[in-house]
């Protein structure tokens, strides 16, 4: 049996440039695991209550690691990774320990990925183990294949053997990640029908007992599907049946997502060469706009014709990251409001030239008004309009 990874031996922060989530919060799930008295689901490096914790933070309080203990931390704030309902992080991890996979649902950019990447490090100790669904996965993605020049020469074999990531999870007791099921082919997402059944993979080119693997307790599938590109309608209902399906809607909060979005865009930021100083007008600003285009209606109660594009608050974030970077670059009468136009323009028109109409009628409504209103801010990005027209 492989053997499994310990955080000990994974590469420094300052080595890559997006660290996975077991390096960047190494600290908080060792202080966790010091603490971490209550019962855990066999094959768990915590037990659930401690992964929703470790998921949606303990609202600023520190853990003190027990009294008598070697820990080299001293207390920590476990951070709000996921902004949301705890009670879907509940239901989630509930899942996880019983016999169906999770399903993530929801429309792009609202963390389906994260939140898989979390829930994996927090139970398995790594998100490493996934899979990424595409038209061309092929089955030997979820089963296994061989490395042909072995087999050649030593005939089917365990040395020969090329496992995917799910026969390892299920070797190790780990979670497997699979994300965007819903974009394989229909029979190659049904391979995963008799896995999560009858939690068993046969091998039958392999002799004897080595045939068949049985999952050790910790193995499950957590799924992510977009509900834009190819949503779950073609999805059999046989594999639906072996899935606990959850939404993930976008954050329901201004303040909360504001928030997010300014402390992502900073964290975004934290390894480069300025120390990032997010504009919070602009925050504000940026995520006002966001909601309206994504809700078609602003809290005024006025309507708003919303574009094809999908406002996400993963792309708020880029938004306001970019920005940042820019006046980090070039200080000289930096204005962050005043790229504001363009990055939407940005956003917005991906799939549909009708989309600039919607923006440029967003700016002669809300915009408008606001700036009328006496907004300075709202008046500022008026002035800008020009930025939006075809030049
Ligand atoms: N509710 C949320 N809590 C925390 N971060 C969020 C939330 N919603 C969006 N984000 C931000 O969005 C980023 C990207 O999210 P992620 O890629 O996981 O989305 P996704 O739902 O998987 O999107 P896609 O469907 O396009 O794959 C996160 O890293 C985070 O910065
Ligand atoms: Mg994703």
């Amino acid at each position: 049996m492989a053997k499994k990874k310990t955080t000990d031996e994974l590469p420094r922060p300052g080595t890559m440039q997006l660290p996975p989530a077991e390096v960047r919060y190494a600290d908080e799930l060792a202080a966790l695991r010091e603490i971490d008295t209550a019962p855990r689901p066999a094959g768990w490096q915590l037990s659930p209550m401690a992964v929703v914790d470790f998921i949606c933070g303990t609202g600023g309080e520190r853990i003190r690691p027990a009294k008598g203990s070697a820990s080299t931390t001293g207390p920590i704030e476990i951070t709000e990774k996921f902004v949301g309902p705890r009670d879907i992080l509940q239901r989630c991890v509930v899942t996880l320990a019983g016999q169906r996979g999770l399903l993530l649902v929801g429309e792009p950019g609202t963390a389906k990925s994260m939140l898989g990447e979390l829930l994996a490090v927090a139970i398995s100790g790594g998100g490493a183990l996934a899979v990424q669904g595409t038209a061309g996965t092929p089955e030997d993605q979820i089963r296994y294949g061989w490395n042909y020049a072995m087999l050649l020469d030593r005939g089917p074999c365990e040395a020969a053997l090329v496992p995917s990531p799910v026969l390892t999870a299920m070797r190790q007791g780990r979670l497997v990640r699979f994300e965007e099921v819903t974009r394989c082919l229909p029979e190659v997402q049904d391979a995963l029908i008799s896995i999560l059944s009858e939690r068993r993979m046969m091998i039958p080119e392999l002799p004897g007992d080595a045939a068949s693997v049985f999952a050790a307790p910790g193995f499950n599938v957590i799924a992510t599907a977009n509900l834009r590109d190819r949503g779950v309608s073609e999805m059999s209902a046989a594999l639906k049946r072996r899935f606990n399906f959850e939404t993930i809607a976008p954050i329901g909060d201004a303040q909360r997502e504001a928030a997010l979005v300014s402390s992502a865009a900073a964290a975004s930021l934290a390894d480069g060469p300025v120390p990032p100083h997010v504009d919070q007008s602009l925050v504000q600003l940026l995520v006002t706009i966001f909601r309206d285009l994504r809700s078609g209606r602003t809290d005024e109660g006025w309507q708003v014709n919303q574009p094809s594009t999908v406002m996400s608050t993963a792309e708020a974030v880029a938004v306001a990251s970019a920005i940042t970077r820019e006046g980090s670059f070039f200080p000289s009468g930096f204005d962050p409001v005043s790229r504001l136009p363009g990055h939407l323009l940005g956003v917005v028109m991906k799939d549909d030239a009708k989309d600039r109409e919607r923006l440029l009628a967003y700016w002669d409504g809300p915009v408008r008004r606001r700036a009328e209103d006496g907004g300075p801010l709202w008046r500022r990005l008026a002035e800008l309009r020009s930025v939006l027209e075809v030049s």
